[in-house]
């Protein structure tokens, strides 16, 4: 869920309204507004997305209040509906509060306060901690601020929160514990947010709040940030914010995935920038240099992410390997957190997460943590909970990634992982000089390679989307480092283009899948010159016998595949572990053109949410 909170001198409704929309990433099942004008307090929630909201509250919603406050949800409890929206109303019609998280122990709170006469129009847990508020505040006569914090010491559970009091209409509570929250610091404004990007064309100026910590914000006073367990004072921290307005802007796509897309060459390049050394023969990242003992003596590295975050620890499972010779494991973090799995202080964990703030993620790291491994972290959002949580790590530059299909974030994973895999084989010597230089020098060439390839977009979209875009399944092979790319390749046409898809390591095909095979299946195949070439040949004349519609990632200048292939798309060649990196981007472009020629909503497909902060 995201949350927008304003207090200030401007009108709230536009900042909130745009805020929300930068912020729908993080779901859009429903979305609501509160905005205060001195006298009154109006409140416009609705099923659907902002701009649901936006034609509701218009006829609602006069704009004059320099108070206001926004949700947009992405449901745990109660179903997507116009009750179940933020904000949610205190019994007394007082206190208003948008929540982001979960509230665990809502039932017996619930039970309680209705046995103390309260009422609940609302199946959430967000309702249940209003009026809890609103009771400790009634039953001790506390001050809102206070009331916040004694009734978060009674809460289980997960949460970002913004309460509003009209009868103390001057100052807004934020308070966080594992969902994020950032705090935008203006001349006599302040803006409360999920991320920074609602508040980023209003100030540089940015406090994020740590876990247990909560702000009073208050209008024309000093900001306070205490922590909720002991009510002790914490100085604020103020960050000056690095991301600009143009960066989470669509810049002339019709979408940001395909913007995203597109912006792959560039961020890669971002991301092996001051690392990668090709003239000095070295590599270089702090984060390696500084724990380098750590990972030298590692026993074996484990890899926990969730979604496409893990789909590329599995590619550098295979680099990591090939290249240092240090055992891997990989592992989904929702997984690993709760099968008690042995950890000890010879492992070192590589946890990995485009938005650093997914929840399982996060719960693994605390385990591995306790347990006495050294956490490194591969993030791409700048000072995520993940990023602070961890021991250390390598941000992977890839730039707000808006679209909830992850594209540039996978393949700037891939290119730090790899580049922490060469710096290990240097270290340890299983590369020889030679080799080693080699690599170097074609990652630096990756970007152009990448850009070489997206220019296929068209003939993708014209030869190959709009003939299969009404299929209802499609099976995606690979193997070796290819095998992860066939996963993602499936996981991208599942996530928007909603056709059944499934990725498979392309030799395991026989034991299963082959069934599915008759003349209205499509195939993609992974198939470039590298790796196990010959036995993918074979797996896809078994296809190709069984009638099956063979679509195939080709290097360019083959000749056995596209002969047997319906369809073939050709990319650059480069080195057999770099390969991922080109043969993603056919797969993303084709479920992106599949997609939109099925009318699907892109960006912000059905059910989905970008960053997942709830387990
Ligand atoms: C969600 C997103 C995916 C993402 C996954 C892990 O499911 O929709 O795109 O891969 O979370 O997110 P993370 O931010 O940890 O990489």
């Amino acid at each position: 869920c995201g949350i927008v909170g304003y207090i200030g001198f401007r009108e709230a409704y536009p900042i909130v309204i745009k805020g929300l929309k930068r912020l729908e990433y993080r779901g859009y099942d429903s979305a609501g507004i509160l905005l205060y004008d001195g006298a009154d307090l109006k409140v416009s929630k609705t099923k659907g997305k902002v701009a649901d909201l936006e034609e509701k509250a218009s006829t609602k919603i006069t704009t004059n209040g320099t108070i206001g406050m926004g949700h947009t949800r992405w449901a745990t409890h109660g179903v997507p509906n116009d009750l179940n929206s933020h904000p949610h109303v205190s019994n007394s019609g007082d206190l208003t509060i948008i929540h982001n998280g979960i509230i665990e122990n809502y039932a017996p709170l619930k039970k309680e306060l209705i046995n103390r006469g309260y009422t609940f129009s609302s199946d959430t847990d967000s309702e249940v901690l209003i009026n809890l508020i609103e009771d400790v505040q009634k039953k001790d006569k506390l001050k809102l601020g206070k009331a916040v914090q004694v009734a978060l010491n009674q809460v289980v559970g997960a949460y970002a929160i913004c309460v509003f009091d009209k009868k103390k209409p001057n100052e807004i509570i934020a308070a966080r514990l594992g969902s994020p929250l950032a705090i935008g610091v203006g001349e006599g404004e302040f803006f409360i947010a999920s991320d920074a990007s609602p508040f980023l064309e209003y100030t540089s100026n940015a406090i994020y709040l740590e876990d247990e910590q909560m702000a009073i914000v208050r209008l024309h006073k000093p900001l306070k940030i205490r922590k909720i367990k002991d009510d002790s004072l914490v100085d604020p921290y103020i960050q000056e914010l690095q991301m600009n307005l143009e960066q989470i802007e669509k810049g002339g796509y019709d979408h940001f995935m395909l913007k995203e897309i597109y912006e792959q060459p560039s961020v890669i390049k971002d991301t092996y920038r001051g690392r990668l050394h090709v003239n000095n023969g070295i590599i270089q990242m702090a984060g390696i240099e500084d724990n380098l003992e750590k990972f030298l003596n590692a026993e074996r590295i484990l890899i926990i992410a969730c979604g496409t975050s893990w789909h590329a620890g599995l590619v550098a499972e295979y680099i990591i390997e090939e290249f240092a010779r240090i055992s891997v494991e990989v592992e989904y973090a929702s997984e690993f957190r709760y099968r008690n799995p042995i950890i000890t202080n010879k492992d070192v964990v590589i946890a990995i997460s485009q938005s650093g703030e997914t929840a399982d993620t996060l719960a693994a790291i605390k385990l591995a943590k306790e347990n006495g491994a050294f956490v490194f972290g591969v993030c791409n959002v700048v000072g995520s909970s993940i990023s602070r949580e961890t021991h250390a790590g390598a941000y992977t530059h890839a730039g707000p990634e808006i679209g909830v299909a992850s594209t540039k974030a996978f393949t700037t994973q891939i290119t730090v992982l790899t580049m922490i895999a060469l710096r290990l084989a240097k270290a340890k010597g299983t590369m020889s000089n030679t080799e080693f230089h080699t690599h170097l020098q074609e990652l630096e060439l990756i970007p152009e390679k990448v850009t070489e390839t997206l220019a296929l977009s068209e003939v993708i979209a014209k030869e190959i989307a709009a003939i299969y875009k009404e299929v209802p399944n499609c099976l995606y092979l690979g193997r070796g480092y290819n095998f992860p790319v066939a996963l993602e390749g499936a996981l991208k046409l599942k996530e928007i283009s909603y056709i059944h898809a499934e990725g498979y390591p392309a030799a395991e095909m026989k034991h299963g899948p082959i069934a599915l095979i008759d003349e209205k299946m499509p195939v993609v195949v992974i198939a470039p010159k590298q790796g196990h070439y010959d036995k993918v040949v074979s797996n896809i004349q078994e296809i190709k016998s069984r009638s099956g519609k063979i679509i195939a990632v080709v290097s360019k200048g083959d000749t056995q595949v596209k002969a047997l292939a319906d369809h073939f798309i050709e990319i650059p060649e480069t080195l057999d572990a770099f390969t991922p990196l080109l043969t993603t981007i056919p797969l993303q472009l084709l479920s992106y053109h599949i997609a939109v020629m099925r009318g699907c909503n892109v960006d912000q497909p059905r059910n989905l949410a970008k960053s997942v902060t709830v387990e």
